[in-house]
Formats: structure tokens, C-alpha cells, sequence
């Protein structure tokens, strides 16, 4: 005849038996578990990382769309004129200096964002949330915060009409 059981032993026994492991031995699993859990952690954000990383260097530099811009009779000397590219919610600039050459650039300035202007009098091209001036011909910066170009756009004559070609960093 087996002795009769203590029902309050009763959950312990229940325990030991899902988890037989001695205190000693709960501690090495717990490393063991641990050790696994941070080298599949750091797994998962090394190829997290990579993905990124392999995303940031497909993405495109130019955009290859074309699209008019304005006739070419209708820009001013020294003047300017504002358009959208590569998407409405992008505003550009296209610029006649005075010896007749065109220039295309991103308004937006590169330090932090401000829509730049045309300045005729001064023929740079201006910021006016931080003083910043970039060059009209080469988009550079001249004065200001801004340590970058301006982001330019390539454009062509075709027909008396002028087009954006692409636009670069
Ligand atoms: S945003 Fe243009 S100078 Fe600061």
C-alpha cells in the first residue's frame, strides 16, 4: 500500500516535474537561454542593419524623368523662374544669368530646408531663414550655414523649350 500524498506538496511535485532542473543547473539555463537570445537579437539587428544599408544604396541619385519647364523666350535676363521637379511637391528654380547661361536647382536649401530664392540685384541665390547664399552659376555655397550645393538639375534646350533631364545631389 503506497502512503497517503500531501496535498501540499502537491504543486512543488507538479513543478519539479515540468521543470527538473536543480538550482544550480536553472542558472546555466538561463545563461544558455540568454546567450541564445542576444546572439538571435543581434542577428536580427545585423541583418536589420544590412537591409538598410542595401536599401540606401539602390536609391536612386538622379531621376530620370523629363519634363518642360518654360520656353525658353519667356525667362528674363537675369531673371528667374520657379517650377516643381521631379514631383509637385518638390520647387525648383531656373535661373538666366546675365551672359544668357541657365542653371536649375532644388530651392531647397541644404541646411535646413528653407525655400532659397533668386536674388537679380546680388545674382546669388539666397536663403532668408539663416543668411545662407549659395553661388548662382554652381549652386555653392558662398555665405551662411550651408556647407553643401545646392542640389542641381540637369536641363536641355530642345526647340526653343527648356527641360528637366534629372536631378543630382
Ligand atoms: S535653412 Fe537656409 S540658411 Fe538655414
Amino acid at each position: 500500500m503506497s502512503e497517503p500524498r500531501d496535498p501540499s506538496a502537491e504543486p512543488e511535485r507538479r513543478w519539479r516535474e515540468d521543470f527538473p532542473f536543480t538550482s544550480a543547473g536553472e542558472e546555466q539555463v538561463t545563461r544558455r537561454d540568454f546567450t541564445r537570445y542576444l546572439a538571435a537579437a543581434s542577428g536580427a539587428f545585423a541583418a536589420g542593419s544590412a537591409g538598410v544599408a542595401v536599401f540606401a544604396s539602390v536609391k536612386p541619385t538622379e531621376v530620370a524623368s523629363t519634363q518642360a519647364i518654360i520656353a525658353v523666350r519667356d525667362i528674363p535676363a537675369s531673371g528667374s523662374y520657379l517650377f516643381r521637379y521631379p514631383t509637385p511637391a518638390d520647387p525648383a528654380i531656373l535661373i538666366r544669368l546675365p551672359d544668357g547661361e541657365l542653371r536649375a536647382y532644388s530651392q531647397k536649401c541644404t541646411h535646413l530646408g528653407c525655400v532659397v530664392y533668386w536674388d537679380e540685384s546680388t545674382r546669388d541665390i539666397l536663403c532668408p531663414c539663416h543668411n545662407g547664399s549659395f553661388e548662382g552659376r554652381t549652386g555653392n555655397p558662398i555665405a551662411g550655414p550651408p556647407d553643401r550645393p545646392l542640389s542641381k538639375i540637369a536641363i536641355e534646350k530642345r526647340d526653343g523649350v527648356i527641360w528637366a533631364l534629372g536631378e543630382s545631389e
